[in-house]
């Protein structure tokens, strides 16, 4: 309907606004012009900007890719600057509040919520991929008890590229379906036993019969008789992994979507994926950020701790992101998961600095220039912690969450006929050509 208020405009008497960039070239005094689509202008559309018949094109230089998008996608919307998060147009509060992972998972991949037919398809098949071969059960308890969860994780999704050899053929719908009911099926079970292994504990079998996050608690804290999981943790777990399903085009992703752009199988993709994420910069950043609690120690020594980060000598781990220049919403919605799960687990005595820091740092000019407030990993490891989870553990379970993202942006990627292998350019400043110098010769 017509806006009542809006002063009308005869529509036919207006210019079509030209969707072109023309650009001279100072160096030549040429003019090009070039389309403008979806607010993008095609990087190879600059390459017939040339100083010289020896010149190879104009290029653009963009490292940690700040300004470049690299695909199209429909999956996830961020606005950075509002701090919105959107998994195929639903808001991220909706979904923590009202889905399921899994169902969430379906939304990733297929775009739209499940029916409840379609749903209880989508989990029978997961729950039924969550077994992990025996060679992989082996490949675990190979490690020793101190190997880092994160090392170990990586290994054994890694491992599944050998067991399936079938997930090479990624241009087959139906085999890329089984590998990604069984990544998102298994992935819990290869925490699960890596952490039992690093504790001297039994494995325990998944129970395919309980809901996703009841049966990763079971395998991580069953004892000698039956165990329940507390329905407001597994409830925790389940928003927790939610919140970290996809990211759009982040570091991990973008591996995932690098490696997998070579036509990889999605295991070997996705254990790259798993090493970007194992980064203190990315993913491993909820980790660091209990280290830090501890290392901080106490609310009277945060000032001193801020004061390192302003001199630049320390990172305030869990703060900046570099899409998010306004509050990350995830965080928001760990925080009340966070009030919720300590009323059963009792206070994490970290929070305490946690809340401190939060609270100095969003009102100190350092941290309000820089746009610095906390991303998802600030409050994600004190309830990972108060779970009875050990520090290591945390990215792993980040890395289950993300597994979905991965998956459902792989898929995209192996359909899309605009994509080729990854390739970046770089820009040449090593030494010319010159002659091999006889080791005597060398100074
Ligand atoms: N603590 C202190 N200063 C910071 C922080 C921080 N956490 N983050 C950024 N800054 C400062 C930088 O020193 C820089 O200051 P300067 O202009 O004086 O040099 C300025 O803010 C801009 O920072 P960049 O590093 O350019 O921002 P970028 O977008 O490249 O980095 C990142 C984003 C990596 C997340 C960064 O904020 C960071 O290291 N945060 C801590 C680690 C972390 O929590 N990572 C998890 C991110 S969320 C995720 O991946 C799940």
């Amino acid at each position: 309907m017509a806006d009542a208020l809006a002063p009308s405009v005869d529509q036919s008497t207006l210019a079509p606004m030209p969707e072109t960039l023309t650009i001279t070239d100072n160096r030549t005094g040429k003019q090009y012009d070039v389309a403008i689509k979806n607010g993008t202008i095609k990087a190879t559309d600059l390459r017939q900007i040339k100083a010289g018949d020896d010149d190879a094109g104009l290029m653009t230089y963009d490292p940690a890719f700040m300004n470049t998008a690299a695909c199209y996608s429909r999956i996830t919307f961020i606005d950075g600057d509002q701090g919105i998060l959107e998994y195929r147009g639903y808001p991220i509060e909706q979904l923590a509040e009202r889905a399921s992972y899994l169902e969430v998972s379906y939304l990733l991949m297929f775009g739209e919520l499940p029916t409840a037919a379609q749903l209880a398809e989508w989990t029978d098949r997961i729950h039924h991929h969550m077994t992990v071969r025996p060679s992989v059960q082996d490949l675990i308890t190979t490690f020793q008890s101190d190997a880092h969860p994160m090392s170990v994780f990586q290994s054994a999704v890694a491992a599944l590229s050998a067991c399936y050899p079938e997930a090479k053929d990624v241009a087959s719908e139906a085999v890329r379906r089984r590998q990604e009911y069984r990544l998102i099926g298994c992935t819990p079970t290869i925490a699960a036993y890596s952490y039992r292994h690093a504790a001297g504990l039994p494995i325990v079998e998944p129970d395919p019969s309980l809901a996703f996050t009841e049966n990763f608690l079971r395998m991580l804290f069953k004892g000698e008789g039956e165990y329940q999981a507390d329905p407001v943790l597994a409830r925790a777990l389940d928003v927790l992994f939610i919140l970290h399903a996809d990211h759009e085009q982040n570091c991990s992703t973008s591996t995932m979507r690098n490696v997998g752009s070579s036509h990889a199988d999605p295991y070997a993709s996705a254990a790259s994926a798993v090493g970007a994420l194992y980064g203190p910069l990315h993913g491993g950043a909820n980790e660091a950020v209990l280290k830090m609690l501890a290392q901080i120690g106490s609310v009277e020594r945060v000032p001193e701790f801020i004061k390192q980060v302003k001199n630049h000598e320390a990172l305030l781990m869990g703060f900046g992101h570099r899409v998010y220049k306004s509050y990350d919403p995830r965080a928001r919605i760990i925080k009340k998961t966070a009030d919720e799960v300590f009323k059963v687990t009792g206070l994490n005595p970290l929070l305490e600095i946690a809340v401190e820091l939060e609270r100095i740092a969003l009102q100190d000019d350092y941290f309000v220039k820089r746009k610095l407030y906390p991303n998802v990993d600030f409050y994600s490891g004190l309830i990972y912690q108060a779970m009875g989870l050990p520090t290591g553990m945390f990215t792993v379970l980040f890395g289950i969450a993300r597994t979905a993202g991965w998956l459902a942006q792989w898929d995209e990627l192996v359909q899309d006929p605009d994509q080729k292998i990854a390739r970046p350019r770089q820009i040449f400043v090593g030494p010319a050509r010159r002659d091999f110098v006889p080791m005597a010769q060398r100074a």
